[in-house]
């Protein structure tokens, strides 16, 4: 799996430094080839030589050095990159990730860089724990980074916390998982909705729900970065457009549905993420309606056609149930109802989850009734979780 795989292994200045020796040599051992590049505070806790003698190849020290083999060597080790990991990693160096901070060698890489980006933090339990850590790794896991959690244990003050860097072979793991999603969804079209339909009832007013887009971009952006192609359908999203992606904006249900059945016909996966309106006003006014001119006003209400029911073809469908109570019993009939393959049950009513969070807390189910639980976690990484088990159909569908 790392045979011929280039892994820019960043080393910070945190007393686990030392431990990145092993990681280094056992990549090496491995078959990879590792470019190390560390800071200034990590050459004062281990010796660049050491990891050049691990290698067996030269070590980046600073971003001036006229030695290096590369005449842009932020770039070309961006470029270069099958993976960049970076372990230990401390609080100074993740809030430099988190706010594009590129004042250092290491640094620029990662902004430099379109190959996946492990971050291992290793530090003092009261550091991580600290809230304004814990911000900048949600910002990071939201932009798609893995980051590897530290473990609990002895730390170098001598007391016992989470802040240790996890074992080599955690590491490993970890990278060699994120280099086997890489390319696992290369040239297969996913179709992905996200954001909320608005259902107009005069020029001005609409019936709307709260979904920010969020859960539908992650799962865009992770399918984008696995390989696929993607088509994602947005209903009144104000998020960033994700690079690399087809983009159809829509208002109503009625538009959502016609460029779905636009977009599906040559399509391996539907994923349907948006909150759909289920009703919309019989006829928009074509007046605003003025608050002079009736105490009540009655809106007469049909139907939106069911999108997710009514499409059909030869791909896997997936959607997702935003429920209040009985969440798994209630997706489980939309699942059956639709006739899906999975279905994702989205508890809008616990902490953090649902709409407009960066996080979620979901139970995926397949049709056999098979239930997924995962824990709360950030809406890419949910997205990461649907991908696995989309991956896992293929084969059925042919
Ligand atoms: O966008 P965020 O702020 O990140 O929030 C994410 C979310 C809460 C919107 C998302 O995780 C979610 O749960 N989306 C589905 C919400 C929903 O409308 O569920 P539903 O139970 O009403 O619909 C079931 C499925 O049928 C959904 O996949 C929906 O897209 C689809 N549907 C619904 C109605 C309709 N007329 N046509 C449809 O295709």
């Amino acid at each position: 799996m790392l045979k011929g795989k280039t892994i820019v292994l960043g080393i910070t200045g945190g007393i686990a430094a030392y431990k990145a020796a092993d990681l280094a040599s056992k990549l090496t051992q491995a078959g990879a080839r590792v470019e190390t590049v560390m800071t200034e505070a990590a050459q004062k806790l281990i010796s660049p030589l050491t990891l050049r003698n691990l290698t067996h190849r030269p070590v980046v020290t600073d971003m001036f050095t006229m030695a290096s083999e590369y005449s842009e060597e932020h770039i070309a080790l961006a470029e270069a990159a099958s993976a960049v990991v970076v372990a230990p990693a401390t609080a100074n160096t993740i809030a430099k990730l988190a706010a594009g901070i590129a004042d250092n060698m290491l640094t620029c890489v990662v902004l430099a860089t379109e190959a996946p980006v492990i971050v291992c933090p290793a530090m003092n339990d009261v550091m991580y724990r600290n809230p304004v850590t814990q911000e900048n790794l949600s910002r990071l896991r939201a932009r798609g980074f893995t980051i590897v959690e530290p473990e609990y244990g002895r730390l170098a003050s001598g007391k016992l916390g989470r802040g240790r860097l996890p074992e080599t072979a955690r590491i490993i793991e970890a990278i060699e998982q994120v280099l086997v999603r890489k390319e696992d969804l290369k040239d297969k079209r996913l179709v992905i909705t996200a954001g909320g339909t608005r259902e107009p009832i005069d020029p001005v007013r609409h019936i709307g729900n709260r979904s920010s887009g969020k859960m539908g971009y992650a799962i865009a952006e992770a399918a984008r970065a696995r390989g696929a192609r993607v088509s994602l359908i947005s209903a009144n999203v104000s998020l960033p457009e994700p690079a690399g992606v087809e983009i159809t904006r829509v208002n109503t249900a009625d538009e959502m549905k016609e460029a779905v059945e636009r977009a599906v016909k040559d399509a391996d996966v539907l994923i349907m993420a948006a909150a759909v309106a289920d009703y919309r006003p019989e006829k928009m006014l074509p007046a605003k309606i003025k608050k002079e001119d009736a105490e009540t006003i009655v809106l007469k209400l049909v139907r939106t056609p069911d999108i997710l029911g009514s499409v059909r073809g030869n791909f896997i469908r997936v959607g997702f149930a935003a429920e209040s109570e009985d969440v798994i019993a209630n997706a489980k009939k939309k699942l059956t109802a639709k006739g899906l393959d999975l279905i994702v049950a989205n508890d809008i009513t616990a902490p953090g989850s649902g709409f407009d969070a960066d996080t979620n807390r979901v139970v995926i189910i397949d049709r056999d009734g098979n239930t997924q639980e995962l824990p709360l976690m950030s809406k890419r990484e949910v997205a990461e979780k649907i991908l696995d088990r989309v991956k896992e159909l293929f084969p059925r569908k042919g």
